[in-house]
């Protein structure tokens, strides 16, 4: 490849630098254990005035893809003055080149911008939803994912995306559930290291390869009572056991940058939290990336009341923020404090040479454009095996929650009524956060189940009912330029139509549920029902007598309890991505037996808020066998949830034998191996994951009532079974007590291995230091 920038540019440099006579000051070293790397970022610092170093932290956005409220302006003329170290927001090979040229051939020093975008899940083929993708439990298809959405990226010249969000959710109301993993913090951390070497491969130079940048950091998910952007207060032991994981999983598996979370944590916000930013991240878990801040947080640090943009964005830089988010605290107000010694200037050294790195890791010095590439663009993006990608990860991602009378697979044949707002619909597949993603390219729910069934069977449909009637909702979900496709008549008629539909069929499919702009950022909700106006649909439906089949589409775990007494089957498809209509016909009519398991539990009402399985077991727990007096519950519902986490069918049935372990009592550190015999007592071939997790009954604090501690996706042909093993060691008995020591006690232990979180078999072991 050829070295742009030592060979054109750097010379250039030295003569330019020469003659601007930059304020050279002593350049704080550091060293990342790559001696090239540290030289070139040191030679580079040296002929960088503090002006431009400044401009390196500053990261804007000049709004083409709008993911917050303020744009930056005057961009072009920034980047000719060396003020911009990168921009997001921005795809397409024509902008970003000549956005690059700029820097590259106009700045004084000719530092290549780094170019950054949301891409969450995929770039142009677009993947289900991150909560949808958990539900795979399938490693190799997440990173897969990574990949490709990386290699579709970096065609149009972006090399930085702000992905993958692992923040641990425990609250189904907070809206940007629907971007990570679910609740569970050993399934977080396998995906967090899966999206980062998908998206970052075997070396960021690579030409298929972006950085990854982990969000968001930390803690986001915990958000009082699950409101937007709202407040943290954690212990430190759930903190390190149960949120953090993810994030450290992706500092090990090399990740190159860290997005600072919205949050307080603590009374503290994440922004310019020295302990999280510095501390934690990188003193105790050894990260060497740069930390940039989500969208104006450095400016909402003044609202969160600690003082004006000088004083917060000096708070910000000294807490171990290396860049700015698009606030321009940084630019417009670092230099004065430097002069007013409210910064170092080893700080704001610091931060630049974080930011170098980056771009020297990606490679941009030896090629600002890297893959950029027109050609490449129409060549690599949304091709026939991206789209194959995308239908597979999304048939694996969904999850039959309900299969009364084995009614699906549905036969290819007969009369079936397709209705509801998302039947045929292209704009709503793709769900939230797809920024260049084309709806248009999308294939709906009846395209593809016309396209699967072909003439064998007549498809009949109506709308039935627009998402919502609810004003407040629907100008709230739908602002910021969003649109919604609404059919005018009166609710009634569309009902009616419906009804009349429906009887003509021999079973109704009814594809119903959340809208994209109900879940995601800025999307948070204080009732998690279906909308009232699809629920009145239902039970206009459910009065035909007609059998029904529920194809859900959902952004969080939602409330379905009268759903699930009423529909005699569900198939949970989040929201699928390009693919969508493809992928829940192949489900539907079983050219795929679904294997998705939910990775958030799904409470039997709003009230049960925030529920995981991972909980404590109180001093009066509560078992849902006797009179419930006293004990730690509600007198109105069950603790029980409507559906556990890990919870998902088939179209088989899968028999667990009793768990066998290698030993009954272990020393030190000895292994453990416990054994399961799975059946496939059903007709149809079918994968099952198989769960293993441990509980710790006595030991100097209160534990969860079980973890899970690994998993494995097996295949069984009908009347195949396997044996499953699962290895354990000490690891897996380890925890953070009062001093936050990660250790093991010795004593007795339970390990649990099923199909889900609360359908188990278990067996005890004594295992002792
Ligand atoms: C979101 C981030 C996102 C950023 C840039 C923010 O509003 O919280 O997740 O990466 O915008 O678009």
């Amino acid at each position: 490849m050829k070295n742009y920038f030592s060979s054109q540019v750097l010379r250039k440099i030295v003569a330019v630098s020469v003659l601007a006579m930059p304020v050279t000051v002593a350049v704080a070293q550091t060293k990342s254990g790559d001696t090239k790397m540290d030289s070139f970022v040191s030679g580079l610092m040296t002929k960088m005035t503090l002006d431009e170093k400044i401009g390196q932290l500053n990261l804007v956005t000049s709004g083409r893809a709008l993911t917050g409220s303020v744009v930056n302006k005057g961009v072009e003329e920034s980047i000719k003055k060396g003020n911009i170290g990168g921009i997001f927001g921005v795809y397409g090979t024509d902008y970003i080149s000549k956005a690059q040229d700029l820097a590259v051939k106009n700045s004084r020093l000719h530092i290549p911008l780094i170019f950054g975008l949301d891409v969450i899940h995929g770039h142009r083929t677009i993947f289900p939803i991150p909560l949808g993708m958990s539900a795979t439990w399938d490693m190799g298809l997440i990173e897969r994912s990574a990949k490709i959405a990386a290699s579709e990226a970096t065609g149009e010249g972006i090399n930085w995306v702000f992905s993958p969000m692992v923040d641990i959710a425990r609250d189904p109301r907070w809206g940007r559930i629907s971007e990570g993993s679910g609740e569970d913090p050993y399934l977080g951390s396998q995906i967090a290291k899966a999206m980062v070497k998908g998206y970052q491969g075997t070396s960021m130079k690579n030409s298929d390869a972006v950085m990854a940048c982990v969000k968001h950091f930390a803690l986001y998910g915990g958000a009082e009572a699950g409101r937007e952007y709202n407040t943290v207060d954690m212990s430190l032991i759930k903190m390190y056991q149960d949120y953090l994981p993810p994030y450290k999983a992706a500092v090990d598996a090399g990740a190159g940058s860290f997005m600072s979370s919205f949050n307080t944590i603590n009374g503290v916000p994440a922004t310019a939290n020295q302990w999280l930013l510095t501390d934690v991240l990188r003193k105790q878990w050894g990260f060497k990336g740069f930390v940039v801040s989500d969208y104006t947080a450095v400016s909402e640090l003044t609202a969160h009341g600690l003082g004006d943009l000088q004083t917060v964005s000096a708070l910000a830089l000294k807490a171990g923020l290396d860049m700015d988010m698009v606030a321009e605290g940084f630019l417009t107000t670092l230099k004065k404090s430097l002069k007013e010694g409210k910064v170092t200037q080893q700080e704001i050294d610091l931060a630049c040479r974080r930011v170098l790195e980056a771009k020297y890791k990606l490679g941009l010095f030896d090629n600002p454009y890297k893959s950029i590439n027109a050609d490449v663009e129409s060549k690599t993006e949304l091709t026939e095996t991206n789209r194959l990608a995308a239908r597979e990860t999304a048939e694996h991602s969904f999850v039959l929650l309900k299969n009364q009378g084995q009614i699906l697979p549905l036969k290819k044949s007969g009369n079936i009524a397709l209705i509801g707002p998302l039947a045929d619909n292209h704009s709503e597949m793709l769900g939230t956060w797809v920024i260049a993603g084309d709806p248009n390219k999308s294939v709906s729910v009846i395209d593809g189940i016309k396209k699967v069934v072909g003439s064998n069977a007549n498809i009949l449909y109506a709308r039935g009912s627009n998402f919502t009637d609810d004003s407040l909702l629907n100008a709230r979900a739908w602002f910021f330029g969003m649109k919604q496709i609404r059919d005018t008549r009166p609710a009634q008629e569309m009902i009616d139509e419906a009804v009349e539909t429906a009887k003509k069929a021999d079973v109704v499919v009814a594809v119903v549920g959340e809208s994209a702009n109900m879940t995601g950022e800025s999307a948070s909700r204080s009732d998690i029902n279906i909308p009232e106006t699809q629920r009145d649909l239902l039970k206009a439906l459910f009065k035909t007598g007609k059998p029904i089949v529920l194809v859900l589409f959902n952004g969080r775990p939602l409330t379905l309890t009268w759903e699930n007494e009423h529909a005699n089957a569900i198939l949970d498809v989040w929201a699928p991505g390009t693919e969508a209509g493809n992928a829940v016909a192949d489900v539907l009519f079983g050219n795929y037996n679904p294997a998705g398991k939910i990775t958030a539990t799904f409470p039997k009402n709003v009230g049960q808020v925030p529920i995981y399985y991972n909980h404590k077991n109180t001093g009066r727990p509560f078992d849902d066998k006797g009179p419930a007096k006293f004990k730690s519950d509600y007198i109105d519902v069950s603790n029980a949830p409507l559906f556990p986490f890990g919870y998902g069918l088939s179209y088989t049935t899968f028999n667990y034998s009793d768990v066998k372990l290698s030993k009954a009592s272990l020393k030190g550190n000895e292994t453990l191996t416990a054994t399961v015999t799975v059946s496939n007592t059903g007709k149809l071939a079918g994968e099952e994951v198989v769960q293993l997790y441990v509980s710790d009954p006595v030991a100097s604090i209160s534990r969860s009532v079980k973890e899970l501690k690994n998993f494995k996706k097996i295949m069984l042909q009908p009347g195949e079974q396997k044996e499953v093993s699962f290895n354990i060691s000490t690891q897996d008995l380890k925890f953070y007590n009062t001093r936050l020591n990660y250790d093991w006690e010795p004593g007795q232990f339970i390990v649990e291995i099923g199909t889900n979180s609360s359908d188990v078999h278990s067996a005890s072991v004594q295992w002792e230091k």
